[in-house]
């Protein structure tokens, strides 16, 4: 057959169906997931141990998405890491700390789901073979509950690793190039299946009664960032290029109700001039904040929306994260911004001021005066709530940071099933979504690791309603 031949035919199972594709190549599975990160993963593995036919399409060269990118960690709760180390959270404060970081935004019901489940989901990934046992903190959380491998490695590449090597013994139907372009629907308005457009261009139809949408949100597809937010058309963004938001489309398209779009939220750590993100975990760690004078201007663990608009707002737009050799220690993914040579340093803060061409006084008098407030447990300038170490061990370090876009937190509406809303607020048979893509979980502003307890959580709720759809073909 001939290219345009089946371009043609393409267009004709466009315009009526998969029936009108038939001729050509049409497949058959009992659940498509459309997107191979953190949540297309879970929900994958999750349906296929269910005992239906699987197939994970994923339109980049590569799996793993903006997921394999993740570096502070996942935020879980009441987890057996947690307890080991004596931490006292409950499922209640990681509700509180989220709905309250999301400026009461949120819908309460799904933040209530992903803190109920986060240690559940720490347990599925340890039973995988990940190690998620180190716990450290990011912004806006009450305690310490943000789990990462151990040594405080990124927690990104180590789970889509585990994650593909499950696919591979599992023998899963992993596609990559992969791209789903339109999302079938029966008369009755259910899921039937997808048009999907592989590397060449060409075009192939699988049939199945229900899909994972599992796509990811838009940071990296500014246009569409500056449509909803036209002030950071100028912004560079942390995420994939692969991050553009095309679930929204196919969902929309169906019919689905979009929620929560104008939700985009800025990371204050982009290493300047870079895409690179300096993982808010070097804060976690005990790093502090100083601005082109040298001085300290902010809570260094309070909410991303507030630390990026303090940031925002100092000379230049930019700021320096300041640490030791012991923080650069406590976490090894400090040693890659070392690699990256986005790191300067200097024997004494006036040496490390004269490097990045700060006050070197002010910047002595930030980093005495943090000490002692480290000491006293207690931050008197600006009131922030966690100092595991001070900055006393020389070399002293620095990056200059500024803040980039990170997260989308609207996208399709969902109910606690992981099942897609439509406009009229029922679910749209045979069609469930979950991570990036959705919207609701977040609110206003996103917390720090809550996204992997997210795609981890929701994807399992996913794998299985979606299985379960499949098998009985009811409403689950
Ligand atoms: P993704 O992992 O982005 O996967 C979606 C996939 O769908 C992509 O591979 C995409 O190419 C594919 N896709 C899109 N459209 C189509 C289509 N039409 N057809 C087929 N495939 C398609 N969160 C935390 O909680 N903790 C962290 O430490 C953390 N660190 C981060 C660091 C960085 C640099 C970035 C960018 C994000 C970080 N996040 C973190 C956020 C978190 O990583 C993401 O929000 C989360 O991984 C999203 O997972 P997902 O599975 O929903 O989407
Ligand atoms: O700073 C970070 O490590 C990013 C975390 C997140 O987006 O949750």
């Amino acid at each position: 057959m001939q290219r345009r031949d089946v371009l043609r035919l393409g267009t004709l199972a466009m315009l009526a169906g998969p029936s009108a594709f038939a001729a050509v190549r049409v497949e058959r599975a009992d659940v498509i997931v459309i997107g191979s990160g953190g949540a297309g993963m879970t929900a994958a593995m999750t349906a296929f141990d269910a005992k239906v036919k699987v197939v994970v399409l994923e339109k980049m060269p590569i799996t793993g998405g903006n997921t394999q990118l993740a570096a502070g960690g996942m935020n879980a709760a009441e987890t057996v890491f947690q307890k080991k180390r004596g931490i006292p959270d409950t499922v209640k404060i990681m509700y509180e700390d989220t709905y309250k970081g999301g400026k009461n935004l949120a819908k309460p019901d799904l933040v209530e789901i992903l803190a109920r489940n986060s240690s559940s989901s720490i347990d599925w990934l340890t039973a995988i073979g990940a190690d998620m046992s180190d716990v450290g903190r990011m912004g806006g959380a009450s305690v310490n509950r943000t789990h990462r491998p151990t040594g405080g490695e990124a927690v990104g590449h180590h789970i889509i690793h585990v994650m593909r090597q499950n696919a591979i013994k599992r023998r899963m139907d992993v596609r990559t190039n992969a791209k789903v372009i339109k999302i079938f629907e029966t008369p009755g308005g259910a899921v039937s299946g997808v048009l999907v457009q592989n590397k060449l261009g060409q075009l192939y139809t699988i049939e199945a009664p229900t899909v994972i949408l599992a796509s990811g949100g838009f940071s990296a597809n500014l246009e569409r960032v500056a449509k909803y937010r036209p002030e950071y058309a100028s912004f560079s963004s942390t995420n994939q290029p692969g991050a553009t938001g095309d679930g929204l489309d196919l969902a929309a398209e169906f019919g689905a109700k979009l929620v929560d779009m104008e939700q985009i939220q800025i990371h204050p750590t982009q290493a300047a001039g870079s895409k690179i993100l300096i993982t808010e975990a070097v804060r976690g760690n005990g790093a502090i904040c100083v601005n082109r004078e040298g001085k300290r201007f902010m809570n260094e663990l309070t909410t991303r929306d507030a630390a990026s608009a303090a940031i925002l707002k100092q000379k230049g737009q930019t700021a320096f994260l300041v640490f030791d050799e012991t923080i650069r220690r406590s976490l090894k993914q400090i040693e890659g911004y070392f690699h990256l040579e986005l790191v300067k340093s200097g024997k004494s803060p006036e040496e490390l001021a004269k490097a990045i061409g700060v006050d070197g006084g002010n910047l002595a008098v930030a980093i005495e005066g943090y000490n002692k407030f480290q000491a006293a447990k207690k931050d008197d300038d600006f009131g922030r709530p966690d100092m595991p170490r001070p900055v006393k061990d020389p070399d002293y370090h620095a990056i200059e940071i500024r803040p980039g876009i990170h997260y989308t937190m609207g996208g399709v509406a969902i109910d606690g099933r992981t099942r897609v809303l439509g406009q009229d607020g029922k679910p749209i048979p045979g069609m469930f979504a979950a991570g990036e893509v959705t919207g609701g979980v977040h609110g206003a502003n996103r917390l720090g690791g809550n996204s992997i307890s997210e795609t981890i959580t929701f994807g399992r709720i996913a794998g299985r309603g979606a299985a379960q759809f499949a098998k009985t073909g009811r409403r689950v």
